[in-house]
């Protein structure tokens, strides 16, 4: 069985709302998407897709792969405006693959073991998705910002990265997806569950894997950093 990856960095990171992109920031030394590429260096994973923007794909080939030696980064591809519609540029840049793990360059705490429980589930199930339960109460709100329901809590998990699927379905879900012009679409799983009405397989993830999203995060990655927990 062949595995591949794809690690998104094309994100312009409004929300970090700092002038360097958010993948780009220094971390105790390193730029934080070095610690994504470190984890699926190691992994059992056979290839890495690194998806970056237009203006950084050189940077990226200079600073990061060759700077710090990736053997597994097969391509450096440009991504597209949207998420979703980078994961599509990262799946069209695999030849031949058996399962592909979609990531986020912007969680840095992956670890082997959650990339591994997601490939075994989507050898298993066809996806593995790595997500946590949810800590908070979580409500539904109407657009005046009424609370219209609440999910028993039990029930509610926050999705995270790797999401993994065997290449050839996830593929052709992002093809009728994309056919469909389907909008709003901020994960991979929506694009299983939407093209081909199957539930997908929920792994266990890491309350350290999260996505670097606003400044805040910044401070909890390095506290991460610092104290090792990057692999724990
Ligand atoms: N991403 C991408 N291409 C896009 C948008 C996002 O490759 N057009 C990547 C980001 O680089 C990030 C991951 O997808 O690693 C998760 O996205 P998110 O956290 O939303 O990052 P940004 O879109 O960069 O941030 P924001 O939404 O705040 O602008
Ligand atoms: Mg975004």
């Amino acid at each position: 069985m062949k595995y591949t990856a794809i690690v998104l960095a094309a994100g312009k990171g409004k929300r970090m709302n700092s002038s360097v992109q958010k993948q780009f920031i220094e971390l105790n030394g390193y730029p934080l998407i070095y610690y994504a590429l470190c984890t699926f260096e190691k992994s059992m994973v056979d290839e890495i897709i690194l998806v970056t923007g237009k203006d950084e794909a050189e940077y990226c080939r200079r600073e990061i792969v060759e700077r710090y030696q990736f053997q597994k980064v097969r391509k450096i591809v440009h991504g597209g405006a949207e998420r979703y519609l980078s994961v599509y540029e990262g799946l069209c840049a695999i030849n031949n693959t058996d399962v592909v793990l979609i990531h986020d360059g912007a969680r840095p705490f992956v670890t082997e073991d959650i990339i591994e429980r997601t490939i075994d589930a989507a050898v298993k199930y066809g996806s593995g998705i790595a997500a946590v339960p949810s800590k908070d109460t979580v409500k539904i709100v109407d657009e005046n910002h009424f609370a219209v329901q609440t999910p028993s809590r039990d029930c509610v998990w926050m999705m995270q990265t790797p999401q993994t699927f065997r290449y050839q379905d996830i593929r052709q879900a992002y093809e009728k997806v994309l056919e469909r012009q389907i909008q709003n679409i901020t994960d991979d799983a929506m694009v299983l569950e939407l093209a081909l009405q199957k539930p997908v397989k929920i792994v266990e993830g890491s309350y350290f894997n999260l996505k670097v999203t606003t400044p805040e995060d910044l401070l909890i990655a390095s506290t991460f950093v610092k104290n090792g927990s990057d692999n724990p």
